[in-house]
């Protein structure tokens, strides 16, 4: 008896692997030996409905059982959930190469930062733009995503750094949101830095942030993120503020111990967040903080290597410990300026000493898991979105090894081709 064959919309079929991530369960963050759980599946194929994926398997069991009047071939292409970047800051105005070949020389990106430039050369720009303008220049950057293989960020303000300009920013995130592919989790980051304004009252900015901010954005964004470093924001004004978004009902996430050690990782544990973010410095305590948590370490090797640093995150020291680690690129005009989650894996191999699998869950499900949206996208399990990306790989294990150009070959979301953008 020939069994019932169903119909769908799309079939992609013929993909030299298909790693599904299945292997795990479908939700929630694997620490551990549980990041070696990749589910390949050698001539893998996948059929969608609704932008949603019905099932994975092999190519000839997905053609036995499913029909469908659309069909891709992904010969060639080693397939993967499309990545998940959980740390950007996509809304800024102009690029900052100036600064960068000053590091190179020898410049430090704190000591720049201090006398003005840095973000606050950002702050100037984005204070400058219209609304209209960072729209347009982040819908631009939401492509270059998509052509990365990257299917949902988190993306912050943080370059506007008052009530008006911090409202433009995630006005203009929303915007670009609501008409692009690109999923997006929004985040507001008013204590990114203490504009100039504010350079001899920093209290009075922290208020600022926290009284006149907080209550013009809550309803723009859905985390609230602080740059808690010495010399920025420190940790009792660091608290203070994600104290207040938390009471306005927002998710939290830190920029922890990225320059100098200050205890961000404890204070993220302490205030429930979803994420300690960057962590080159972050202590022993630190580590089994998060290792004992629900806080992701969000780990950005593209940053210290771009900045020159000679220390990174203690990835394998949080892995062992059985912290969520998740890796992203920090894309934003200073200290990242990249959008390639391939190029992070390759740093995380090298300078972290992560390997293929780590990585790949790394850039899926974890971050999926750290933003809440693990219930739809970071793995291929049937239900999910039918986020993916074809990569020109020789083997998963490709991953990290080739490097410096973009093996991206089509990125789908919810079961469209979106990149290279159809014609
Ligand atoms: O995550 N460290 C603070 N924030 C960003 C840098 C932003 C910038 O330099 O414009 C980061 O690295
Ligand atoms: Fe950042």
């Amino acid at each position: 008896m020939q069994g019932m064959v169903e119909t769908v919309d799309r079939l992609f079929v013929h993909a030299r692997e298909l790693v599904t991530l299945t292997d795990g369960p479908a939700r929630g963050a694997r620490r551990g030996a549980a990041m070696q759980d990749l589910g390949v599946i050698a001539d893998g194929a996948i059929a969608v409905r609704g932008g949603r994926v019905v099932a994975v398997g092999t190519t000839d069991s997905i053609a036995r059982d499913y029909r469908a009047s659309i069909e891709h071939d992904l010969s060639g292409t080693v397939v993967l959930p499309g990545f998940v970047d959980g740390h950007t800051h996509p809304v800024f105005a102009a690029t900052r190469e100036d600064e960068f070949h000053m590091r190179c020389a020898g410049a430090d990106y704190m000591a720049i930062a201090a006398a003005g430039g840095g973000i606050l050369s950002s702050v100037r720009a984005v204070r400058a733009a219209t609304e209209d303008e960072l729209l347009a220049r982040t819908m631009r950057i939401f492509d270059g995503f998509l052509a990365a293989g990257t299917t949902t960020i988190e993306g912050k303000s943080g370059y506007g750094l008052s009530v008006e300009d911090e409202v433009k920013s995630l006005r203009a995130l929303t915007r670009a949101r609501d008409s692009h592919p690109l999923d997006v989790v929004r985040t507001f980051l008013g204590a990114h830095e203490v504009p100039l304004e504010y350079r001899d009252r920093r209290e009075a900015y922290v208020d600022l942030v926290i009284d006149e901010m907080l209550p013009a954005v809550v309803g723009l964004c859905e985390a609230c993120d602080v740059f808690a470093e010495p010399g920025v924001f420190d940790l009792e004004q660091s608290r203070r503020i994600l104290r207040a978004a938390k009471a306005a009902g927002l998710r939290l996430r830190i920029h922890a111990d990225e320059i100098r050690p200050m205890g961000g990782a404890e204070l993220a544990v302490e205030l429930g967040a979803d994420s300690a973010d960057h962590l080159p410095q972050v202590s022993d305590a630190g580590i089994r903080a998060l290792a004992g948590s629900d806080t992701t370490a969000v780990l950005l090797p593209g940053t210290s290597f771009y900045l020159g640093k000679p220390k990174h995150a203690p990835a394998r020291a949080l892995i062992d410990a059985g912290a969520a680690v998740a890796l992203a690129t920090d894309y934003n005009p200073g200290s990242c300026h990249t959008q390639s989650m391939p190029l992070i894996v390759t740093l995380a191999c090298v300078l972290l000493h992560m390997g293929p699998a780590e990585c790949i869950v790394a850039s899926t499900i974890n971050p999926a898991a750290s933003l809440g949206l693990d219930a739809d996208i970071g793995t291929l399990h049937p239900g999910k979105q039918a986020d993916f990306v074809a990569l020109d790989l020789p083997s998963h294990r490709g991953l990290g090894y080739v490097f410096g150009g973009n093996p991206t070959v089509a990125t789908v979301k919810r079961g469209e081709p979106v990149w290279p953008k159809p014609r």
